[in-house]
């Protein structure tokens, strides 16, 4: 099948190369030249595990292409796929001009039927806003129509996931209509929902707020465990068990960020206050979630004192590990709230160093954690990478002016560290 996918960020380049690789011709299309030329080499703009192999056998193979020629696109394909940015406004509202603008392009370079998939995650009503604009925008009178495939894969296994989905969901006008994606996707022999396009979007804003919402319910039992004297770590182990709740997305730690959680969630709340609803459990949720840095700094100042003139070693900056990415991470509030105190930041992360450099300031990058730690009078743990799963305690407390170890992503036994002569302050654990 010819298929466009217009944007080419995450969603997009691994929505792009995952169905070239199940044999489609598939056209990517992106308005920045520079990043379309590197793709074009097969030079990926973004960290993700697998990427650049898939990208590059189908480029070798003839069944990838890329341009920033949108009409090529849209003519070639019988189905397009839109895939821009939808980031939050100051109040929580979905900014949706890209998706607009993409919608006015496609509208003006349609010159036969067209199947045209909302892939971006947006708020509900977004498909009949994009049919609107379509029909407002269009040339020609040519049939189309609109269809969401809202997308689940996770950074840093986008490649797997988009591979091997748990499910695929279809909210098409027509079951004529999700027969052309059910195609699409069939080689994939997962689970597939067939659905209206509203329970379509609702689906993706469903499913990321309630993981947002295990994540902030396992961290505010952090809390309770920490005064109580129990373990997170264990009440998500026996939580887990219990197949009604599954062991997964209970790891307590700094709260989520990155590029969905946070806005999807301040996206359905959004949405849900402007239809008259009570938004109180996503209310907890967030609020939840943006105490957790301040009260982990809070709890470095009380065994500290004043964090002036103190020297802090921050691993791990990528808002999860595999990935370079640095949006809504976590490092940045703390390496914000501890340098605003007078503190002084050396950083290392794996991946994400190039990319913090343009964003950071004042802040000393390393190039290891044994080097981050050189003279530091305390170790903070912000991305559980495996590779700090894996230091050399011995070795790191030969480093440090103080062998303080704040772990924000509890990946460490406390004895073990103990033995090595740290202090130790996890999350949720006494
Ligand atoms: C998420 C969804 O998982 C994915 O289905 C959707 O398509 C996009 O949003 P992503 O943001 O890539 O994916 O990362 P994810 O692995 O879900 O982690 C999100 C955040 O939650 C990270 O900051 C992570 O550290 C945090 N998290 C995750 C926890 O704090 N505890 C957990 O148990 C799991």
């Amino acid at each position: 099948m010819n298929v466009c996918v217009i944007g080419t960020g995450y969603v997009g380049l691994v929505t792009g190369a995952t169905f070239a690789d199940l044999g489609n011709d598939v056209i990517c299309v992106d308005k920045d030249e520079s990043k379309i030329e590197r793709l074009k080499r097969a030079e990926m703009p973004i960290y993700e595990p697998g990427l650049e192999e898939i990208v590059r056998r189908n480029l070798d193979e003839g069944r990838i292409s890329f341009t920033t020629d949108i009409a090529e696109g849209v003519k070639r394909s019988l189905v397009i796929f839109i895939a821009v940015g939808t980031p939050p406004k100051d109040n929580g509202e979905t900014d949706l001009s890209q998706v607009e603008a993409v919608a006015k392009e496609i509208a003006h370079h349609m010159d036969s039927y067209k199947i045209v998939v909302n892939k971006s995650t947006v708020p509900v009503g977004t498909g009949d806003f994009v049919r609107r604009v379509i029909e407002q925008n269009r040339r020609r009178q040519v049939d189309f129509d609109v269809v969401s495939n809202p997308e689940f894969l996770k950074e840093g296994s986008a490649v797997y996931d988009s591979m091997h989905p748990d499910r695929i969901v279809i909210g098409a006008p027509s079951q004529h209509v999700a027969m052309a994606l059910l195609e699409l996707y069939a080689p994939l022999e997962v689970p597939m929902l067939i659905t209206d396009v509203e329970s379509a979007e609702m689906i993706k804003y469903a499913s990321n707020a309630f993981l947002a919402t295990k994540i902030s319910f396992i961290n505010m039992i952090a809390n309770v465990c920490e005064k109580a004297g129990a373990d997170v770590m264990l009440v998500a182990k026996g939580m887990g068990y219990d197949r009604r709740i599954g062991p997964e997305f209970l790891q307590a730690g700094l709260g989520f960020g990155g590029s969905c959680f946070p806005k999807d969630t301040l996206s359905l709340r959004h949405v849900t206050r402007q239809l008259g609803e009570d938004s109180s459990l996503l209310d907890a949720v967030l609020n939840i979630n943006e105490d957790r840095v301040p009260r982990f700094i809070r709890r470095i100042e009380q065994r500290l004192g004043e964090i002036a003139g103190k020297t802090f070693a921050i691993l791990g900056l990528a808002f999860k590990p595999n990935t370079d990415d640095l949006r809504e991470a976590k490092s940045l509030e703390i390496i914000r709230l501890l340098q605003e105190k007078g503190g002084k930041i050396r950083a290392y992360d794996p991946v994400a160093m190039d990319n913090a450099k343009q964003i950071l300031k004042d802040v000393t990058f390393c190039k290891s954690a044994y080097e981050a730690a050189e003279q530091a009078d305390a170790v903070v743990i912000v991305t559980d990478w495996n590779e700090f799963k894996l230091l050399n305690l011995e070795k790191l407390r030969d480093k440090v002016r103080q062998p303080l170890l704040f772990d924000g992503r509890n990946i460490y036994q406390p004895e073990r560290v103990r033995k090595y002569g740290f202090e130790y302050f996890s999350i949720g654990r006494p």
